[in-house]
């Protein structure tokens, strides 16, 4: 194997969730760099439909953790989920910096693929927004930091705080900074698992019974079989 994939491999193992933050600053090259990493995804047409806004200001963070508490507090009446009974989700203002993506969905129908199939038109969007925030994860782990994929918030309200306009939307708030914990891989399911050679193999699709018990478990939706 070349030194690149090895080298590629073992940064994409090394990246986890990170929910714990120091509170050292965030180096500007550090954000540079993160940002450069979201330039360079493959978009749809290259439309590169995505914004970034670069939160440090912890009055803000606090206005963001209004909203962060009120979308858990909806959840904790829909289901008691035992980690959520003492989850605050203070990590956020932990970390120095927060990174929201935003997304532009009028790019959506640039292709006219949404006259020809709608599914592969939204992708468009979503895919092409996912693919900048999968770059920014790995540009984070290489640089030693960490972050975490943050989406238990109301997007309409961190839009109104952060005067983003109609018709963007937000995908997602990375809190960037210094991981203040160590964790192990969590695990994969098997490449055989969802390998499929020329034809699709229906025997290797998921049971509903494990959807269900992922719907089931205590702890919110963790697959825990594979
Ligand atoms: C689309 C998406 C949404 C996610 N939303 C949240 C979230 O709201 N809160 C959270 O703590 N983790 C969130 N995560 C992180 C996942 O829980 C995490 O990626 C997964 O458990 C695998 O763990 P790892 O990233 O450490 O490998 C999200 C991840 C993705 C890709």
């Amino acid at each position: 194997m070349s030194e690149q994939i090895v080298g590629l491999l073992a940064l994409m193992k090394r990246r986890r969730s990170i929910r714990a933050f120091k509170s050292d600053p965030v180096p500007d090259a550090v954000i540079t760099n993160v940002v450069e990493a979201a330039r360079w995804a493959p978009s749809s047409a290259n439309s590169q439909p995505w914004e970034i806004v670069v939160v440090r200001d912890s009055k803000t963070k606090e206005q963001i953790q209004e909203s962060v508490k009120r979308v858990i507090a909806r959840i904790k009446e829909l289901r008691d989920f035992p980690f959520l009974r003492t989850f605050t989700g203070q990590y956020l203002l932990e970390a120095p910096v927060q990174l929201v993506i935003v997304g532009d969905p009028r790019f959506e129908y640039v292709s006219m693929m949404h006259q020809v199939e709608p599914n592969i038109e939204q992708f468009a969007f979503w895919g092409s927004v996912s693919m900048a925030i999968q770059n920014m994860l790995l540009a984070v782990e290489a640089q030693g930091l960490a972050s975490v994929v943050f989406t238990n918030f109301y997007p309409e309200e961190v839009k109104r705080i952060l005067s983003i306009p109609d018709p963007l939307q937000i995908l997602c708030i990375l809190p960037l900074g210094y991981p203040n914990e160590m964790k192990d891989p969590r695990p994969r399911r098997d490449p055989n698992s969802f390998l499929h050679w020329e034809q699709y193999d229906p025997r290797k699709t998921r049971s509903d019974e494990l959807i269900e018990s992922a719907h089931q478990d205590p702890y919110g939706v963790q697959v825990k079989e594979y």
